[in-house]
């Protein structure tokens, strides 16, 4: 998937006016609604938000929920594939971490 992903605040089609609010890690993020979770923090510039326990960053592989890279923890529910799930007002996202699993067997 591109990096090149246009912003809501600069998207000439105008999907702006639908603007949606998600927190990442506590951060505030902007999208716009009907997009999936991984275009919106795609769209903030942010190109993984996962780490494998190889300590690889992982986010976007393959962008149809195939591959299982993309996958965080959405409003307390773990490995939740982003580039399949809908981008909802109020969702909280949180990266995730192999490492310390790996660490701890
Ligand atoms: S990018 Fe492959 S499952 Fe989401």
């Amino acid at each position: 998937m591109s990096s090149e992903t246009i912003r809501p605040d600069i998207d000439p089609v105008g999907r702006a006016d639908r603007p949606l609010r998600i927190t990442v890690d506590g951060d505030p993020v902007v999208g716009v609604h009907g997009q999936t979770l991984a275009s919106v923090l795609l769209a903030d510039g942010r190109s993984h938000w996962r780490t494998a326990p190889t300590g690889g960053p992982r986010g976007v592989f393959c962008g149809i929920g195939v591959c299982f890279d993309c996958v965080a923890t959405v409003n307390g529910i773990p490995d939740v594939r982003l580039c399949r799930r809908p981008a909802r007002e109020g969702d909280m996202v949180t990266t995730q971490t192999r490492i310390a699993e790996e660490d701890a067997r």
